[in-house]
């Protein structure tokens, strides 16, 4: 967490006194933070606060000549490694998921590329009105995280969901007191479709938004790993500090992944990559002609096949999307690609899988399987990636257990 520049937005509720613990208990973990205060906020708790326990000046006016000069809303959005806002009232949150930048908080916000934490505080009538639930899914379909709110009495006198999460819980929900178990580890981690182009206008493609390898490239980056990050066409931000390329088709996705996998620990492959591509794509726009058409498609390379087959290659974790027979079909797939373990999720028109923003997953080895259940893509991904550190940590136990026992016995 040492270096990570986190901008604190914090909104007019009265869980904005707990902001003032955030702030202690980010830079304890080595971050920087500069906290932006709405109108309400200073309602709560004066600037002055903030600037002694963050040792930074406290930002407040969207137009603020001085701030202009200097770190303005534009230079704020883009120095920040990661936004967090909290408290997050219920009106923040409904100008965010409208686009709305009135103020300064607002318009970094829509300003800036760094992914965005809210943590919610309201009243429990307002968390649950439906209003409020309706923007609570637009944001968090746009990808941005909504960490808590928890239950219990709240200052009004109800009780209920809507009171802040703790300044640690917070904390731990940025992943920056994770456990590390990737650290100093090399990860590369495929993501999206693959589009196989026909003609220079038409593609095959798949539904798969990106959003659970981006989920399991973040995740193994608050693990602590170098993380590269191979991406097919999707709409969607790269995590901070993680380092993507971007592809199209299969065999340029493989040729990239494998360059990466020759220097990587771990490979995690979520890319739902096209089996086929056509054999010949025409090079100008193909006509209308008789009325049935035959398309001849050759085999693409198997990407996590040809990794896991390397020699001294990465551990190897594939994805298995199944319509039926998932564990039946995922564990065919475990040990005919040889993989060292592989993530079972059932996709389908009913919206499980792609593009949601939830998940189900099982996941089997050669020994034996691990439910991780359903849940947020970013939970699971977090609970995969573990995971495949623990199998990492065995495989490099058994390794060097081996070197020991190979190892010429010395005479005295
Ligand atoms: O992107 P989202 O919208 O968030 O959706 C997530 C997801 C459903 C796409 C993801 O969770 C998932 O299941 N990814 C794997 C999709 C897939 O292609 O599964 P498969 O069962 O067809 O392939 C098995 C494994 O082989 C996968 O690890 C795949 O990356 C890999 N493969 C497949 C074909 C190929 N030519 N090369 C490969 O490397």
């Amino acid at each position: 967490m040492s270096g990570k520049r986190i901008v604190l937005g914090v909104t007019g509720g009265i869980a904005a006194y707990k902001a003032v613990e955030l702030v202690r208990r980010l830079r304890e973990t080595g971050a920087e933070v500069r906290v932006v205060m709405t109108t309400g906020a200073r309602a709560f708790v004066t600037p002055l606060t903030f600037q002694a326990v963050s040792g930074q000046p406290v930002h407040t006016e969207l137009l603020d000549e001085s701030a202009e000069a200097g770190m303005g809303h534009i230079e704020l959005a883009r120095w920040a490694d990661q936004v967090v806002v909290a408290p997050a009232t219920a009106h923040f949150m409904a100008q965010l998921a409208h686009g709305l930048a009135p103020d300064l908080l607002s318009t970094l916000c829509l300003a800036s590329a760094a992914p965005v934490l809210l943590a919610p505080a309201m009243n429990q009538q307002m968390w649950d009105n439906p209003a409020t639930r309706a923007n609570c899914q637009v944001l968090s379909d746009r990808g941005i995280t909504l960490a808590g709110p928890a239950s219990g009495s709240q200052a009004c006198g109800d009780t209920g969901p809507g009171r802040m999460l703790e300044p640690i819980e917070i904390v731990q929900r940025l992943g920056v007191s994770g456990t590390g178990c990737l650290q100093g580890r090399v990860v590369v981690v495929t993501a999206g479709p693959t589009f196989e182009d026909i003609d220079p206008v038409r593609f095959i493609g798949n539904r798969s938004s990106g959003k659970m390898g981006f989920a399991v490239a973040e995740a193994a980056l608050a693990a602590g790993a170098r993380v590269h990050l191979v991406a097919g066409p999707v709409n969607l931000r790269t995590p901070a500090g993680v380092e993507r390329a971007d592809v199209r088709g299969a065999v340029e996705m493989r040729d990239v992944a494998l360059a990466l996998a020759a220097g990587a620990d771990l490979f995690i492959s979520v890319a739902a990559v096209a089996d086929y591509t056509p054999a010949k794509p025409e090079r100008q726009k193909i006509k209308k002609g008789p009325p049935r058409q035959t398309l001849d498609l050759e085999s693409t390379p198997d990407i996590v096949a040809e990794v896991a087959a390397m020699e001294e290659g990465p551990l190897t974790v594939g994805f298995a999307a199944e319509t039926e027979n998932l564990r039946q079909h995922a564990r065919d797939k475990l040990s005919r690609k040889r993989l060292d373990m592989i993530a079972a999720n059932r996709v389908g028109l009913d919206g499980s899988g792609f593009e949601s923003e939830m998940n189900e997953i099982v996941i089997l080895t050669p020994e034996g399987e691990t439910d991780l259940g359903k849940g947020n893509k970013r939970d699971l991904a977090r609970l995969l990636v573990e995971e495949a550190a623990r199998r990492l940590k065995g495989k490099d136990d058994i390794e060097s257990c081996t070197a020991q026992n190979t190892r010429p016995a010395t005479r005295n």
